[in-house]
């Protein structure tokens, strides 16, 4: 438990929302998923109920401690059953004016004392705050895909955090039992400003006919002991999201490490996003 409470509000209902939900819910939390509709409120649920399931097959949970887990997550449609949280975590599409619009509700509607925080990989978190009246408790809460399984958390500072709210944040991420390191609001944080020139550069190895998309995979995973290769990795985390994260990172640095393949736009023209379409550089 934090001193901020126990209540954590999840704003969105796709997959960081329902993993940043089950870590809140695990650590003993309780966490409330606000989704935009009551069909997607209840497919965020049978998610989280199918990979706390998954975890009970393998032996790996006990099922009462799985039904303590998902009773502890409630789901709603309504922003102002959020109003008693002590943390907001947004998760919504990565589109600012989107965003904005919703801290702009969330901070009327939240308790004062509460912290508004968004899951952005690459926006700015200023632009969130100035639309706020409490703009010294807004900051980035960055957590990873899968996030109920990587360890890390980004607590992004913008420069009207005050450090009262960067504390009360890394206390957070570190009452659900997560690493967290502390980063300025730069585009792409650590680890998407590091990462994503790596897998633009192992698309344009593919395009060059240097090695293919398998031979890639196999070389960094055997190679670098990585988890999974680029390929794999670009599917998992969603080939739009990749392309909006490169633009994004393009945008602000102006280096053409960044600048997105065109064999990314392809896949994303023709509606290979990755695993969640069942297609992107690899069939699933
Ligand atoms: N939900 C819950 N648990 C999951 C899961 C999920 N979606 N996916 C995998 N797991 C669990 C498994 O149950 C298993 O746990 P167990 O040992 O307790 O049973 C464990 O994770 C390992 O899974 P598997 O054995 O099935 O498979 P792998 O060993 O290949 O692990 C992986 C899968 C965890 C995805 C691993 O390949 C990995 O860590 N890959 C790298 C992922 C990565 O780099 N993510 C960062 C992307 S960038 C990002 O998120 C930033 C954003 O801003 C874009």
């Amino acid at each position: 438990m934090t001193s901020d409470g126990n209540r954590i509000g999840v704003v969105g209902s796709g997959l960081m929302a329902v993993g940043i939900a089950e870590v809140v819910a695990r650590s003993g939390m309780h966490a409330v998923l606000r989704a935009r509709s009551d069909e997607s409120a209840s497919v965020a649920r049978s998610q989280l109920e199918k990979g706390l399931a998954r975890q009970v097959e393998k032996g790996k949970l006990e099922a009462v401690e799985r039904d303590a887990i998902v009773s502890r997550v409630s789901t709603c449609t309504d922003l102002s059953a959020l109003a008693d949280c002590d943390i907001v975590i947004e998760t919504v599409v990565e589109d600012l004016a989107t965003k904005q619009q919703l801290f702009r509700e969330l901070d009327a509607i939240v308790a004062a004392s509460a912290i508004l925080a968004t899951n952005t990989s690459t926006l700015p978190v200023v632009e969130m705050a100035r639309v706020t009246n409490r703009p010294d408790q807004v900051c980035g809460i960055h957590f990873f895909n899968p996030a109920q399984v990587l360890p890390l958390v980004e607590v992004v500072r913008p420069i009207t955090a005050s450090d009262d709210t960067i504390a009360r944040a890394a206390r957070f991420v570190s009452a659900i039992g997560k690493d967290g390191v502390h980063v300025l609001d730069r585009a792409g944080f650590i680890v998407n400003a590091l990462l994503f020139p790596y897998l633009n550069n192992a698309i344009r190895m593919l395009e060059d006919g240097t090695a293919s998309m398998e031979d890639i995979d196999t070389a960094m995973k055997g190679g670098c002991n990585f988890p999974m290769g680029p390929f794999a990795l670009l599917d998992l985390v969603g080939l739009d999201t990749s392309l909006s994260i490169l633009e994004t990172l393009h945008a602000s640095f102006a280096d053409e490490n960044f600048a997105p393949r065109p064999k990314l736009r392809e896949l994303v023209a023709a509606g290979r996003l990755g695993r969640k379409t069942k297609a992107g550089f690899y069939v699933y």
